[in-house]
């Protein structure tokens, strides 16, 4: 979803802007540009597609200004085409001022009659041209000034970066509603949209909270709101290392979040759980631990996979933790009108921390009263700064726009907070122990699952002409039949349909034909049987049976044509294994069908838009 790289210090700033787009490709866009600070003005070059178009275009070009200050950005269009003149930078119509923004200023067009009418002009069909305009309408020679009094007469979402070509030497960079850290280098700051553009050059990062802003020069840099009141900001350290984001030796970035997941989850219970005492820790919501053992209902709240997640979750905290669970899709909550009664709490689940939705929902529903945990992957961003506490993945960068390793992690999160209620409510410590030891058990588990990775392409490589399955669980397993349908979707763009097993005969199953793949999650479990059964159904009309079973079932292979199997293990923690060779399916898929796996058209790895 678009991104920002801005910079001032002591390098020659048009490759450092060029490498910091490049990390942040993953994030999605459709075009490029950026800005430079020269002796005779600013130098601006954008271009539409790729990040390589733009830097063809600069490589051609003698007239690149030798400058130690400049700002890029990658476009993820909202309002206006995917073309040059949509891309950013925008200038105002007298070029004094340039502008990088991700977000969208949803009074754009009020703004654009109001500049019309005092004589100023427009080239582009974006929203943020107006923005552009109102700082230039409002620019008499202090920068910062302007963009303060543009801010205050907007509505809408920015992550910006300013520069004036009467203040070469300065950058103004503001945020609310689309993140934006600032890399805290020596004699160097390098302000992006997400760390992965910052950590080669510095891990000490502030974070701007919304309505804050900076005013960065060659000599430092001051934090405000956009009041102007001095805020004063630490300096934390970033979590993760270049190499982390680096492929290392995997084709994919998905393919090695695939198989990162044992080392992910074992991350993620780093810490977590004292087997010594047999208990669960999670010290990012120990002061709410009495209100969270008392909650007398949970909303979680969430998008795509990170939904399908809250759905585990949900049958989770009925099954465990005995309180009245509810998951919402956050696009629907934050409209509804939703009833949030005393003794409610909300679990915003989010990889990135920035889905627009997923925010909105939150905010309503503490508005509402609730007590709110935040369960986010990125350290640092606006849902995990927003809500009461919360508890962080641990997973590492997910970079890959499907998301994998979050997945699993959300899920392990979710049961470690669903244990932790129950042991304060009813649960022994015996059985406490008993999940604790079979959660362990998951990224050894998970090792095995991943070597049938080539018996699982093999299967798909079968069927990847097919344009429609479906996918079908039960109990636990119906949230990764979800999932497994999105993952096929959003990567090799099959259409497929995830569905709670029995729910076929009421609809779908008219859908089946002879050859059509049907991906069962047949795993042993309390609903097996009835598994069976849903298999035949399919079966009889013709259909290909492809089931994720347990090891060690000589039944299944009677019955289903394809096999994948998984080690055992207790009932809800089955997701966390089931949902592996769904993964690999899904990226062999993708790859027998030539499709982008780590870029997928029309999606963004975070989606910072309604
Ligand atoms: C998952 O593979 C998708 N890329 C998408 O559904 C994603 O899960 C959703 O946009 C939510 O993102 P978040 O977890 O960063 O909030
Ligand atoms: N709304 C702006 C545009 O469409 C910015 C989009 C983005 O966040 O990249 O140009």
């Amino acid at each position: 979803m678009c991104g920002i790289v801005a910079y001032v210090g002591n390098k020659d700033v048009g490759p450092v802007l060029i490498e910091g787009l490049k990390r942040l490709e993953y994030r999605g866009y459709d075009s490029s540009g950026i800005c430079i600070a020269g002796k005779n003005g600013l130098f601006i070059r954008k271009a539409a597609g790729r990040i390589s178009v733009l830097e063809s275009i600069l490589d051609e070009d003698k007239t690149i200004p030798a400058s130690h200050v400049g700002m890029a950005h990658t476009r993820w269009a909202t309002h206006g085409a995917p073309t040059e003149c949509n891309a950013h930078p925008h200038l105002d119509d007298k070029k004094r001022i340039a502008i990088v923004h991700n977000g969208i200023i949803e009074n754009y067009s009020a703004i654009r009659q109001f500049l019309t009418a005092k004589g100023h002009t427009f080239v582009s069909d974006t929203d943020t041209e107006s923005l552009a305009g109102l700082i230039g309408h409002f620019y008499e020679g202090d920068l910062a000034k302007a963009v303060q009094l543009a801010l205050h007469e907007i509505r809408g979402t920015y992550g910006l970066a300013v520069m004036s070509a009467s203040e070469p030497e300065v950058l103004v960079v503001a945020r609310r509603g689309s993140p934006l850290i600032i890399g805290v280098g020596k004699d160097e700051y390098i302000v992006a949209s997400d760390a992965a553009a910052v950590v080669e050059h510095t891990t000490q990062v502030i974070y701007l909270n919304d309505n804050e802003m900076a005013v960065i020069t060659p000599k430092g840099f001051r934090t405000m709101t956009i009041d102007d009141v001095p805020v004063t900001k630490d300096v934390t350290a970033v979590e993760f290392s270049l190499e982390q984001i680096e492929l290392g030796g995997y084709q994919h970035f998905m393919l090695k979040e695939i198989f990162e997941q044992p080392e992910a989850i074992a991350n993620c219970l780093r810490g977590r759980v004292d087997r010594h005492e047999g208990r669960v820790v999670l010290g990012g919501i120990a002061q709410y631990s009495r209100d969270i053992v008392r909650a007398r209902r949970i909303i979680i709240t969430a998008c795509g996979t990170a939904w399908h997640a809250g759905l585990v979750g949900e049958f989770l905290f009925e099954e465990l933790a005995k309180i009245p669970t509810e998951v919402e899709y956050a696009s629907e909550f934050r409209y509804r009108n939703p009833i949030v009664e005393d003794g409610t709490i909300v679990i915003a689940i989010s990889q990135s921390g920035e889905t627009a939705d997923t925010l909105a929902a939150l905010r309503e529903a503490k508005d509402r009263g609730a007590l709110s945990l935040g369960v986010v992957n990125v350290v640092g961003s606006t849902i995990a700064r927003e809500t009461d506490a919360g508890v962080y993945l641990h997973v590492g960068p997910e970079v890959g726009v499907a998301s994998t390793k979050a997945f699993c992690g959300q899920i392990v999160v979710e049961v470690l907070l669903a244990l932790s209620i129950a042991r304060r409510k009813y649960m022994s410590q015996t059985v406490l122990q008993e999940f604790l030891t079979a959660l362990d058990r998951i990224p050894e588990q998970m090792r095995h699952i991943l070597e049938q990775s080539e018996l699982i392409r093999q299967v798909t490589t079968q069927y990847v002409k097919r344009e429609n399955w479906l996918f079908l669980g039960r109990g636990f397993n119906y949230p990764v039949a979800l999932e497994g349908a999105l993952k096929l979707k959003e990567i090799s763009y099959i259409h497929a349909e995830g569905l709670p097993a029995a729910e076929m005969k009421h609809g779908p199953i008219a859908l089946i034909n002879p050859g059509m793949p049907a991906v069962f999650i047949a795993t042993r479990g309390s609903q097996y049987e009835k598994l069976l059964g849903n298999i035949q159904e399919v079966k009889a009309r013709g259909g290909k049976i492809i089931a994720v079973a347990s090891e060690g079932d000589d039944h299944i292979t009677k019955v289903a044509d394809h096999v994948f199997t998984v080690p055992d293990t207790i009932e809800p923690l089955q997701p966390l294994l089931t949902v592996l060779p769904l993964q690999l399916l899904a990226y062999h898929a993708a790859m027998a069908r030539g499709c982008n796996v780590d870029k997928p058209r029309n999606l963004a790895k975070s989606v910072t838009v309604e």
